[in-house]
């Protein structure tokens, strides 16, 4: 039991990350190329159905944690239903979403009703203008409505505000960042910018952690390192007196794999290993050629046996090999 989801490096993945939609009602930058992307058909989606079948066996064979992601999930009509019957699935103790925030005004509420246990929020500026700049639409008031909601509702201490520095374009916003967290009780998380195919990376565009670290010290020389949940992507600090925490997403210049205990279902309903490299296998085709709970199981006990120790390395990762971020969801 449990051991089909474990790799060769002796990783559990008990964390499953299922993106609802390729669709997006935000074009950012470091997303997805200018010219968007071409969506799948929509044939090729994993219905409400396929998507909790395979989450059922996921969880019964040791996934306990869940997050749902996009494109932007609150795009998926279903997607507070999606929720609710993830939610009800024996074994699954979280279920969590990654969103835009953009949608968050109606669905918050339906969202905490249906049983959603954690929220992340993208949020890359508090510069409306600057908004409309990194993601090419409109709704910087929107996002910070649904912030502000998030962060009064019942799960406060569950909520995250993710923001990818890109220099040059929000590196001058750390410290405002570093603010909100005086009052609000939410982990601002900074994010080093990873490179996708289609999103025009390159390393003088990232902030590297250390350099982080020195400009938040420099305003706040008290800042104080706090103990991390098992298996987080980020290094949690804090300003003393403050509400709230600071984490940092160092993939790129200190990365997390040894800790790894993801998976990812794609909305096509590909099952990819790792968020770099292109090890996936389709459990869409599987499924609906007939494939017994067995047969999945060995497909997807295959696909976890070759996942990697970890990611190439920030300048070895193959361009073109993967998909654009829009099509991952992080
Ligand atoms: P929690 O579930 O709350 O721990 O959030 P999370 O950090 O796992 O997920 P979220 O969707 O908020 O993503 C925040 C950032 O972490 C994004 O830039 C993701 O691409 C990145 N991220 C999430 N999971 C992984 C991972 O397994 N590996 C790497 N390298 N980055 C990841
Ligand atoms: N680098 C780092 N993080 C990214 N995200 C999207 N694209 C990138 C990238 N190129 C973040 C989003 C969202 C999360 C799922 O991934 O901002 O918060
Ligand atoms: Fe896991 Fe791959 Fe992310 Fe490393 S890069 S933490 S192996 S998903």
């Amino acid at each position: 039991e449990g051991s089909m989801l474990r790799d060769s490096f002796g990783r559990d993945h008990t964390y499953l990350r299922i993106s609802l939609t390729e669709k997006c009602n935000l074009r950012c930058t470091y997303c997805m190329p200018e010219e968007g992307v071409e969506l799948s058909p929509a044939a090729t989606m994993l219905t409400d159905d396929e998507i909790v079948a395979l989450a059922s066996l996921f969880a019964k064979e040791g996934v306990e944690k869940i997050r749902l992601t996009g494109g932007e999930p609150l795009v998926r009509r279903s997607a507070v239903e999606v929720v609710e019957r993830l939610a009800a699935i024996e074994g699954i103790s979280s279920v969590g979403m990654t969103t835009n925030g953009l949608l968050l005004r109606r669905k918050l509420d339906p969202l905490l009703e249906a049983g959603l246990t954690a929220l992340n929020i993208s949020l890359d500026t508090l510069d409306p203008h600057k908004f409309t700049l990194m993601t090419r639409r409109l709704g910087f008031e929107r996002v910070m409505e649904g912030i502000e909601r998030a962060a009064d509702s019942a799960l406060p201490t569950m909520v995250k505000i993710n923001c990818v520095l890109m220099r040059g374009v929000n590196d001058d916003e750390v410290l405002d960042f570093v603010e909100l967290t005086r009052e609000l009780p939410v982990d601002v998380r900074f994010i080093e910018y990873m490179p996708f195919d289609g999103n025009r990376w390159n390393d003088t565009k990232m902030v590297p952690y250390a350099e982080l670290l020195e400009t938040i010290r420099g305003a706040h020389p008290s800042l104080v390192r706090e103990a991390d949940a098992p298996n987080d992507t980020s290094k949690a600090w804090r300003v003393p007196g403050y509400a709230g925490r600071i984490g940092c997403i160092s993939s790129m210049t200190e990365h997390f794999c040894g800790s790894c205990n993801r998976l990812r279902l794609l909305a096509d309903g590909s099952l990819k290993v790792c968020l770099f490299g292109n090890t996936e296998i389709s459990l869409r085709d599987a499924l609906r050629a007939g494939a017994t709970d067995d047969d999945l199981r060995a497909l997807i006990q295959a696909a976890v046996w070759r996942k990697k120790a970890r990611h190439a390395g920030m300048h070895n990762i193959a361009k073109g090999q993967n998909r654009p971020m829009i099509k991952i969801g992080g």
